[in-house]
Formats: structure tokens, C-alpha cells, sequence
């Protein structure tokens, strides 16, 4: 297994190029499913997710051609309906291939994609719609038996709680299935914006894009026609270097990045004390020698990201004062406290609040990804850490991060991938 190996460097330069964004991607690749035609998709970054799906499509019968700059998918061959437990256990993701699949073939075998580090990460909103859209789904021996033996048909759903793979699953589900299905209370995350605006774009209309309440009229069961797209940036993995240049406080621009998606991201920094020069695909971050401490919620989009709590904990560590961040999304998204505690970090949890002293000194020492978000932090820490910083369990970061080492060597961190 690999780990990487950070020493405290000084300030950072240069350019950062952004990849296309993981969490857009996995639904546009499991859109694939709804086409005639095969797909071509600029963009894609090359991480392990987005290999484990494309690996996931091409079980089930597909032709993906994974290129450095285009990845083409042919599912006009597509046959099996099953997506089994090796793969989904791998990434919880999969379950987007649920709609799509049970709206072209009407039968569709998932397996519960169970929990992951962060939470239990149950699908039940998911199923719940389908079943509304006419779908019989039975869980047996973990797995998601799903079928539509009269096709799916469009109906008003209101989720529960916003779900942004249940709004993706759902919207392709409703692309293939008879009349008019509108969903209450959508996910308005970039990611699912994008996946509406490509379906929309190639003879699916939807009506209410980037809002809570999505209309979406589906073709009656005739696959679609997707011209080629490429994929938006990856504002998490940008919020993350911005992270990277505010904790050391270097000047870095970020390249081939839309600021408009990371409007709270943006606005945190800010208020921390870093300033901004920014124009249609750049961001330079001019950060402040004083890192001011900060207050911070985590909720659905357009509010503060959960994937960015994270780092930006290890962020106020450096903070003068007292830090506050309450993760509302996700019941046990603190894994990285404990490591940062180790490195020497003042932080307290209570419940899903943490309030972290800053202007503590971090030590380098040996440290444990537990999940991709917490990887990245330990990161920012280790740029900053007095002596060696050694982050093993590397695989979690290499599921979201194309090529993280690399971006930030060429920037000046002095940060290697190594053999355990
Ligand atoms: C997506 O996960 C992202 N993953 C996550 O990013 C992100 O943290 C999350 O949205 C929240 O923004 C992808 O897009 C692939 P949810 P998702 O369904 O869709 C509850 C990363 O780091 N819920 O919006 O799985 C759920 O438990 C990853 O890139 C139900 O109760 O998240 C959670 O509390 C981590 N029942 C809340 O809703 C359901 O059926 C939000 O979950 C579905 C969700």
C-alpha cells in the first residue's frame, strides 16, 4: 500500500489545474445507460471511483474506452442488470445505476451498498420514490430486487430529506419513464444541476433546473441521443487546495475552476481573512499572515459543503482563537479529529459540534486516513506540521484526489507517495 510523506516546506507558487468534479461525473456516467448512442465524456478525472464505475458498466455488458481526455460508453450492449456486492461495496455510488437501469430494462438487481466510514448512508429515499413511480422492490439476502413490470410512470415525489444521488437517481429514472414526474425538495448541488442540463440539452425537458422543485418529462421508455459534454470542475477539490494555500499562506491560483460553486466556500475564507481575485476559470487566493477563527454549519447546497468540513478543521487549527463546526449531514464525519489530535491539534467533540483551540503547533508523526475528506485534511495539517508527516491508508484519498501529490509538488510542498 502506498502512503504519502509530507515535511513542512514554506509557502506554496504557481498554478493549480482543477479536474472535473468526481461527484458530477458518477451520475453522468451512469446516464450513459439512458443513451442510444455512445457517450463521449470529456473531463472525467482519473481517480478510483470513477474507474469503479466505468469497471461496474462494463460488467454488466458496456463498451467503455477510458481515454486521457475523452472516455467513451457504449451501453447499446449492455445485457446483465446486475450490479453485485464486490463492486458496490467498493463505492456506495453504484446505487446510481439503480434508475437508469430499472427505467430501460424494467428489472434491476443492486446490492445494498451498506455504510461506509462516514455513516450509515441509507438509500431508503431512493427506493421510496421509485416505488412511487411504480417499481416492486423487495431487499433480499442484500440485495435491491427492483422491477417495473408496466414501466415506470411519472408522479410528484417530495423527498424527505435532500438527497443529491437520490435527486440524480430519481431525475434519470424520470427521464425514460411515461408523462410528467416532479420532485419536491431536489438536491440543487452543481453536480445535479449538470447531470439536469445534459438531459435537458439531449431531449429530456426539465423544467425548474438548479431549484428545490425539479420537473422532468420523461420519453416513455425511447432512449436519448447524448451529444458529447465535458464535466464541470470539481469545486471540493478546488475548495481544498484553496485550504492548502490559506494554511500556509502562500498565493496560489487555481486554473479551469468556477468560482460559482463555491460561493460559502469562498465566503468562509474570507472571513477567516483571505482575499480573492477571481475570473471566469481562475481563483487566486491571497491569504493573510492571521487566520481568524471561524464559525461553521454544515448543509445542503447552496450552504456550506460537508465534503470542505474537513479540511477546514484542520484549517482552524492554525486559527487565533476558537473555531466552531457543526456537522449536520452526516453522523460521524469527525474521523480526522482524532489523527489531528495526535499531531497535537486542540479540538473538542461534542456530539456533532467540534470546537477547536487553534494556534496550536502540529507535530508531524504517523497518521490514518479513515475516509476521503479526512485524507485531505491530514494533508493540509502535515504542510504545516513541524518535522515528517506520514499519511497511510492513501487508498481513500485516491478515490476523490487526481493526482494530489503531483499538483501540490508543483507548487512547492515538498510531499512524496511512498511504499508501505
Ligand atoms: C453525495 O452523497 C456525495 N457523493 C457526498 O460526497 C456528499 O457528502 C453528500 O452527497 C452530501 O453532499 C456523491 O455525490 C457521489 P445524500 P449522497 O444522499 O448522495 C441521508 C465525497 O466526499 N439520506 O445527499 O450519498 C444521508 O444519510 C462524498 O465526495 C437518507 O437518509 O448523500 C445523509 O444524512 C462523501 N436516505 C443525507 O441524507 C437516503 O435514501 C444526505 O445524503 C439518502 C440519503
Amino acid at each position: 500500500m502506498d502512503y504519502l510523506q509530507i515535511k513542512k516546506a514554506g509557502s506554496l507558487h504557481g498554478e493549480i489545474k482543477i479536474s472535473g468534479a468526481k461527484n458530477a461525473s458518477l451520475p453522468l456516467i451512469a446516464m450513459a445507460i439512458l443513451a442510444k448512442n455512445s457517450v463521449s465524456i470529456k473531463n472525467l478525472p482519473h481517480v478510483a471511483d470513477i474507474n469503479t464505475l466505468l469497471k461496474l458498466l462494463s460488467n454488466l455488458g458496456a463498451k467503455c474506452n477510458r481515454g486521457e481526455e475523452i472516455t467513451t460508453i457504449d451501453t447499446s450492449s449492455l445485457s446483465e442488470t446486475k450490479a453485485t456486492y464486490d463492486i458496490v461495496r467498493t463505492m456506495r455510488a453504484s446505487i446510481l445505476v439503480l434508475g437508469p437501469i430499472l427505467a430501460r430494462f424494467g428489472h434491476c438487481e443492486v446490492s445494498l451498498p451498506g455504510g461506509c466510514a462516514i455513516g450509515q448512508r441509507p438509500v431508503d429515499l431512493h427506493l421510496k420514490a421509485l416505488e412511487q413511480m411504480g417499481a416492486v422492490i423487495n431487499i433480499e439476502a442484500g440485495y435491491i430486487h427492483a422491477i417495473a413490470p408496466n414501466g415506470l410512470k411519472g408522479c410528484n415525489i417530495i423527498f424527505d430529506k435532500i438527497t443529491v444521488t437520490g435527486t440524480a437517481n430519481i431525475v434519470m429514472a424520470a427521464a425514460l419513464a411515461e408523462g410528467v414526474t416532479t420532485i419536491t425538495n431536489a438536491a440543487r448541488e452543481p453536480e445535479v444541476v449538470q447531470l439536469c442540463e445534459i438531459l435537458n440539452a439531449n431531449g429530456v425537458k426539465i423544467d425548474g433546473i438548479g431549484t428545490a422543485i425539479l420537473t422532468i418529462h420523461g420519453t416513455d421508455g425511447k432512449l436519448i441521443h447524448i451529444d458529447e459534454f465535458s464535466v464541470i470542475p470539481d469545486r471540493i477539490e478546488a475548495g481544498t487546495y484553496l485550504c492548502a494555500a490559506a494554511i500556509t499562506r502562500s498565493e496560489l491560483t487555481l486554473t479551469d475552476v468556477n468560482a460559482g460553486h463555491l460561493g460559502a466556500v469562498l465566503s468562509k475564507l474570507q472571513e477567516m481573512g483571505s482575499k480573492f481575485t477571481i475570473t471566469d476559470n481562475t481563483i487566486t487566493i491571497h491569504p493573510s499572515e492571521v487566520i481568524k477563527a471561524v464559525k461553521i454549519v454544515t448543509q445542503e447546497y447552496p450552504a456550506f459543503p460537508t465534503d470542505m468540513q474537513a479540511q477546514f478543521l484542520a484549517l482552524a487549527t492554525q486559527a487565533n482563537g476558537t473555531s466552531i463546526i457543526e456537522e449536520r449531514l452526516f453522523e460521524n464525519r469527525f474521523m480526522h479529529v482524532s489523527e489531528l489530535q495526535r499531531m497535537g491539534a486542540n479540538i473538542s467533540l461534542n456530539g456533532h459540534v467540534a470546537t477547536i483551540n487553534g494556534g496550536t503547533k502540529l507535530s508531524g508523526t504517523d497518521v490514518m486516513a479513515t475516509d476521503l475528506r479526512a485524507s485531505s485534511a491530514l494533508v493540509l495539517a502535515g504542510l504545516v506540521a513541524e518535522g515528517i508527516t506520514n499519511v497511510h491508508r492513501i487508498y481513500h484519498l485516491d478515490r476523490g484526489y487526481d493526482s494530489l501529490e503531483k499538483k501540490l509538488q508543483n507548487v512547492g510542498a515538498d510531499i512524496k507517495r511512498l511504499k508501505e
